[in-house]
């Protein structure tokens, strides 16, 4: 059984191939790799096709954790299967999913797996340019997010 979990910001440049990214690793780090597929998109068009932002690319590179994907769009598709992981970055990517295709029964957002209590939204970094304290807290949220899906699965 295949565990799909796709990760979802606005422009799918910043923050939601970083998360992609840092739980490939995570999950390749772990043995687990054929039992997952982790893909990211956005709920917003404006990026599609692009690469991810220089900032992401450049933390991702400082952590020797590499990505090569592409902007792209959130389909109903991506949405049609009720035990694909949905993870947002913030609030507002949850309620955009919830307006434009509904309730999905495993959605969540990053940070609900965190062991810290300061944030429960990723900061969108394309706004504050902190690259490295968006890094901490997605790298934290993966972790907490990886061990709850090797729980619940019995991985
Ligand atoms: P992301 O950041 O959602 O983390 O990829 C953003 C990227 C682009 C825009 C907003 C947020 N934008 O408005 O173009």
């Amino acid at each position: 059984m295949t565990i799909n979990v796709l990760f979802v910001c606005l422009g799918n440049i910043c923050r939601s191939p970083m998360a992609e990214a840092v739980f490939q690793q995570l999950v390749n780090d772990a043995g687990l790799s054929s039992q997952f597929r982790i893909d990211s998109a956005g709920t917003g068009s404006w990026h599609v096709g692009e690469k991810a932002h220089p900032g992401t690319r450049k933390i991702l590179a400082e952590h020797n954790i590499a990505y090569n994907g592409r902007a792209r769009q959130v389909t109903a598709q991506d949405l049609a299967d009720p035990k694909t992981y949905i993870i947002t970055m913030d609030r507002s990517n949850s309620n955009d999913l919830r307006r434009q295709f509904g309730q999905h029964a495993n959605q969540y957002r990053l940070l609900d797996f965190s062991s810290q209590q300061a944030e429960t939204d990723v900061p969108d970094p394309y706004y504050t340019n902190n690259f490295e304290y968006v890094y901490q807290l997605v790298k934290d949220g993966c972790e907490g997010l990886l061990k709850t899906i090797r729980e619940r699965e019995g991985l």
